[in-house]
């Protein structure tokens, strides 16, 4: 075997673990997914068995009703759940679509409540107001977005193992046709000589999971990284030891992705190029 050949067998090889790296993370964002949302679950379970049981008890109209709400409003939570999980597990493809960056942050955010509630984490969302019109929709794969969306938030949380303050932020940058996102912490940041580090496979300060059974792997900010530049997106960080952090997402909307096309980049994802 001549050395050209050598050279792109060992290609192939390295290009096929990547894919396989790929694959396992997938695997354990959806373990992780799985874990949050069997919490969440049994949660929404004890809602739902008081209220049934109030409504039992007490036989007058008023709180017959209120019981029958408020098992309707926890059942439907649960119904998006399951949906969230299986749209998740199902996925393999990648399939990038118009989507609401919005819509994807509150769904997201709904899988985690109940995790952010026990951490003593308050959510702030900075949204751009009803006035503006709505947000241009990104050309997304939902499920990969959420998934660095998870990371994201969960690394926030585990910034601020005392409880604190999590910013979510979304704007619309008119001129370069792109959404920011910006998830900003108040937790230890990170020291500068670690930052060039952090999007690194593997590079994690994280001793092990935690007791929610999340982080340590070291390859959420790797995957992440690699998913919006996928997107076409970038993602950016900015940090203060002991002060807090914030990660900046750019996504191109669709309109920027139909521009791209229109000057020849075939690169771009869109629904006609879903690999
Ligand atoms: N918001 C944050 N605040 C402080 N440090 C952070 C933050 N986000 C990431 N880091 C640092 O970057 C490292 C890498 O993060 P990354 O998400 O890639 O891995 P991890 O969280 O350790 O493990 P996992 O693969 O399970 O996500 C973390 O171990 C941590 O030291
Ligand atoms: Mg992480």
């Amino acid at each position: 075997m001549n050395e050209s050949n050598e050279i792109r067998e060992l290609k192939e090889t390295i290009d096929m673990l990547q894919e396989q790296l790929m694959h396992a993370q997938r695997l354990t964002a959806l373990g992780e997914l799985t874990g949050t949302t069997t919490h969440e679950f049994n949660n929404i379970l004890t809602t739902i068995i008081n209220y049934a049981k109030l409504g039992l008890r007490h036989k007058d109209e008023a709180t017959r009703k209120k019981s029958f709400d408020k098992i309707l409003i926890a059942a439907t939570r649960a119904a998006k759940i399951t949906a969230t999980v299986l749209a998740v597990a199902k996925n393999r493809k990648q399939t990038f679509e118009p989507t609401n960056l919005i819509s994807l942050v509150e769904d997201t955010l709904l899988l985690l409540e109940r995790e952010m509630n026990k951490y003593r984490i308050t959510v702030e969302k900075k949204f751009p107001p009803a006035i503006t019109g709505p947000l241009p929709d990104i050309m997304a794969d939902g499920n990969r977005i959420q998934q660095v969306l998870l990371n994201l938030l969960i690394n926030a949380r585990q910034a601020m193992p005392n409880g604190g303050r999590l910013v979510i932020k979304i704007s619309y940058d008119e001129e370069n046709e792109m959404v920011d996102l910006v998830i900003r912490d108040f937790g230890c940041g990170i020291p500068a000589d670690r930052l060039p580090k952090i999007f690194d496979r593997f590079f994690s300060t994280k001793t092990g999971p935690d007791e929610s059974g999340k982080g340590g792997s070291g390859l959420g900010l790797a995957s992440c990284k690699s998913i919006i530049e996928q997107h076409r997106g970038v993602i950016r960080v900015e940090s203060s030891e002991g002060i807090g952090t914030a990660f900046t997402v750019k996504l191109p909307t669709v309109v920027r992705i139909k521009l791209l096309e229109e000057i020849g980049d075939s690169e771009t994802p869109s629904p006609a190029h879903n690999s």
